[in-house]
Order: structure tokens, then sequence, then C-alpha cells
């Protein structure tokens, strides 16, 4: 049996100036914070610069995005190259937002993977079907077809600087988290996903983080199910409450 270190991403969104990215920094570098649990923060792209040189090195620093080729004329966009050259080693791609918001696809998203990877970033890969396709009993052939798009990105070999994050929309910034029953039962379909359609080996490597309204007070439940690897976390990780949250498995 594989062992999965534990993986707390925040995902700051498009919130925070630099008085509030002291605060959250402030309590990120007093914790104390589990040393057996990987954290990663997702920060505005403006601000990747100032808060990797302020962030304790044991701590990772992610872009929330980032465009398919490593320079040219595509306005208002970030590259990969940029992102590792301000001293940052993630991005975050496929986040729901970018999806439903922006309306990137599937085939965009592919993309956008193979070349953060091939530039040597490390990938937190989103998923999660809506509300209307989980009522509508299609949960799990929209996050297979969404991780198919990833993993034929991926294809062999890289799959160890990838994280996949299953974050449900319906729970995405709501209140309503999945319950750690609903969680667990569709990590445990992306697991046998992976098992059968990459290797058993990847499917035992990776892990698979929940999101979706994650707070101090739910993330104890939610880290007790075999299958949930960690969590990526929006709101809360803007507030203090996201050490108890990186420290779920104490
Ligand atoms: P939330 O966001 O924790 O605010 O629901 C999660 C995410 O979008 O990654």
């Amino acid at each position: 049996m594989a062992t999965r270190k534990f993986f707390v991403g925040g995902n700051w969104k498009m919130n925070g100036n630099k008085a509030e990215i002291n605060g959250i920094i402030d309590f990120l570098s007093k914790g104390p914070l589990d040393p057996n649990v990987e954290v990663v923060v997702g920060v505005p792209a403006i601000y990747l610069d100032y808060s990797r040189s302020k962030l304790p090195r044991s701590i990772g620093v992610a872009a929330q995005n980032c465009y398919k080729v490593a320079k040219g004329a595509f306005t208002g966009e970030n590259s990969s190259a940029m992102i590792l050259d301000v001293g940052a080693d993630w991005v975050i791609l496929g986040h729901s937002e970018r999806r439903n918001v922006f309306g990137e696809n599937d085939e965009l998203i592919g993309e956008k993977v193979r070349h953060a990877l091939e530039s040597g970033l490390s990938v937190i890969a989103c998923i999660g079907e809506t509300l209307d396709e989980r009522e509508g009993g299609r949960t799990e052939e929209v996050v297979f077809r969404q991780t198919a798009a990833i993993s034929k990105a991926i294809g062999q070999g890289s799959w160890e600087k990838v994280v996949l994050a299953y974050e449900p929309v319906w729970a995405i910034g709501t209140g309503k988290t999945a319950s750690p029953e609903q969680a667990q039962e569709v990590h445990d379909q992306l697991r046998k996903w992976l098992a059968k359609e990459v290797s058993s080996d990847v499917s035992q490597k990776t892990r698979i983080l929940y999101g979706g309204s994650v707070t101090a007070g739910n993330c104890k439940e939610l880290a007790k199910k075999e299958d949930i690897d960690g969590f990526l976390v929006g709101g809360a990780s803007l507030k203090p409450e996201f050490v108890n949250i990186i420290n779920a498995k104490q």
C-alpha cells in the first residue's frame, strides 16, 4: 500500500492585497503546521513574487492559472516559464471557475496541463460535477471525462508531479460540503479509474484532494476517509482556521 503524503492547498482566488497577504503569511509562519503535510498556496499572479519571497520555504506557491505556451502575443496571460521565474513551482489548472466562468474546456485544460508539466511546474488539476450533473446521475461520467482529458495530456510518466482535486461545483463557496461518504465514493471511483486507465502504481500513488466548503469544522471527518489525501481550500484558506485544516490529521 503506497503512502500518500497528505496535501493541503489554499486557493486564494482573486482575494487579498499586500496587507491581507501579510496577515496570511503571519499565521502560516507561526503555525505550528504538521510537518507531515505538504502545504501549497494558490496566489493571484500579481502577488506570486511577493508571496514567494515572504512565505516560509517549506510552503509551496502555486499560480491559479497559466497559458499553454511559453511566450508570445497573448495579452493578459502568464506562462509557466514566468511562474517558475518568480520562484513558484505549482499551478492550479482546470478549476471550476476557469471552466464555468471563463469557458475553459477539457481540451484547453489538457493543453495547459501538458505545457505546465513540460515546463517543470507541478500541477493541481481540478475536476468536478455541477449540481445538475449530480442530480442527473452523471457524476462519474463527468469526472471520468475530465480526468481522461488530463490523463491524456500527462501520458505515462509525469503523474508524480500531479495532484488531482475533486471539487463538486455545487460545494464550492456554497457552504454545502460533500459528506465524507459522498466524497469518498467519488475518490474511490477515481482511484479505480486510474488503476484501469493508467496503472495501478499511479492509482496508488496519486493524491486525490477534496475541495468545496472545507472548514476547520468539517476537515477532520473528511480526512479520516481512506481515499481523501488532502484538501483544496478556498474561503477558509484566507483565515487562521487554515492552520487547523492543515493539521486535520492530528
Ligand atoms: P471553497 O473553494 O473552499 O471556498 O468552497 C474551494 C475551491 O474553489 O478550491
